[in-house]
């Protein structure tokens, strides 16, 4: 696969496949970034069974959804750019008033904010390895360039790979090569499901961010291992998640206010009593995964994209100096979806965004910088119309 530049769009829950279905909304808002310059935007979150998502409202990856996918994946294509999807379990940050099931993680425990979840058995494993190749199948059908596979952010890969949440004492726990065993596995699965008909990305976590939890000791071993493996095209860099200490994914302003609203009523209570150890703030700084990154391109042969605060062209120009071979961006295009067009033009060199993260509690009602005027929010715009109001 070939792309048109170096800088992806990385995914950012869009709030927008209503009853999980595509929606012209979520259609408007990838053909906006697409037109904005992007060489490939990624569609958030999508879950890969019933019992993998983490929010109402999630699309779950099976051939019924194709042709509205395939719409989708033309509109992007026909503003010139690739689309890939992110495919995910979301494990023990799963919500089980949603999916009617057991959160499952690699081990039993409690979030900071109270809800439980459950150790997998083996037979919840290799359904969970299955369905991830079923869903890298159905995206392939629909003509997406390129399938991404969530291996960070507390979700279910991401439990077996930390100590923290991984303490089991079979196959799938203790030693570094067992951790890696399920995100090898699914890896895997997903090639054996595409063959070479799209690119394989894995989103992958370095460093979980909480006590005890996975460090570049084990997170390096295992990509190296996911390497020589030779199932996947690139690894997207990442660290932190939603389970516990959320700030040090995102940095900047705490929108501590805002997030507690779109808790469900029954978690706000423990929401008031540790939303301050829960979200503790992290300042905002220009590409501020790229020391841990760098470890990682030192390490590595394979493609590696960095992300993590890119906001100007020098940071992408030194990125790409340094080895890696695509960056992606998030909220900065959130804020300024042709930023990428702009900066290609000479017109600008940095984006405006200012982390307030304000978008970051908008995801479940039309995910948009709060900052855009309304009838320039890609998707949510279309929204406005559609309803009237
Ligand atoms: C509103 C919003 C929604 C997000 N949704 C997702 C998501 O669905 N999946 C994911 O892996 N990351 C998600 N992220 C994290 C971003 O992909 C990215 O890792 C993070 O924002 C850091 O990149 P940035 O500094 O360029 O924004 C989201 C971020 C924001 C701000």
């Amino acid at each position: 696969m070939t792309l048109r530049n170096r800088v992806i769009k990385a995914a950012t829950f869009e709030g927008m496949s209503y009853r999980g279905q595509v929606t012209d909304a979520l259609i408007d808002f990838h053909r906006t970034v697409a037109a904005g310059g992007v060489a490939m935007t990624t569609v958030a979150y999508c879950a890969v069974s019933p019992a993998g998502r983490g929010a109402p409202n999630e699309m779950v990856l099976r051939p019924e959804l194709v042709p509205q996918l395939r719409r989708l994946v033309e509109a992007v294509h026909g503003e010139g750019a690739a689309i890939s999807a992110q495919m995910g379990h979301a494990g023990p940050v799963g919500n089980s008033r949603v999916t009617k099931s057991r959160a499952l993680a690699a081990s039993s425990g409690f979030s900071p904010l109270g809800t439980r979840y459950h150790e997998m058995s083996t037979a919840d494993i290799e359904r969970v390895i299955a369905d991830f190749g079923a869903a890298a199948k159905v995206l392939a059908d629909a003509g997406f360039d390129a399938v991404e596979i969530h291996m960070g952010h507390h979700y279910v890969i991401n439990s077996f790979m930390s100590p923290k949440f991984n303490r089991r004492t079979d196959d799938w726990g203790g030693s570094i090569e067992n951790r890696a065993r399920f995100p090898r596995e699914i890896a895997r699965a997903v090639r054996e499901a595409v063959a070479d008909r799209v690119a394989v990305i894995a989103k992958f976590e370095m460093l979980d961010g909480v006590p005890k939890g996975l460090g570049l000791e084990d997170s390096i071993p295992m990509a190296r291992l996911l390497e020589a493996d030779g199932t996947l095209d690139a690894l997207e860099l990442t660290g932190g998640g939603s389970l516990a200490n959320p700030m040090f994914l995102f940095r900047g302003d705490v929108p501590r206010k805002e997030f507690a609203a779109t808790l469900p009523a029954v978690l706000r209570p423990a929401f008031r009593l540790v939303g301050k150890r829960f979200m503790p703030e992290y300042p905002f700084e220009e590409g501020y995964f790229r020391d841990d990154a760098r470890k990682f391109r030192e390490a590595l042969t394979m493609p590696l994209i960095l992300l993590g605060g890119i906001n100007r062209l020098d940071t992408i120009d030194a990125a790409l100096d340094e080895g890696f071979d695509f960056v992606a961006m998030g909220r900065a295009l959130l804020r300024e979806p042709d930023l990428i067009n702009r900066m290609s033009s000479g017109t600008v060199s940095e984006g405006i965004c200012i982390h307030c993260n304000k978008c970051m509690p908008t995801i479940y009602r039309g995910t948009h910088c709060v900052l855009l005027d309304a009838a320039d929010r890609p998707g949510v715009r279309v929204a406005i119309t559609a309803t009237g109001g």
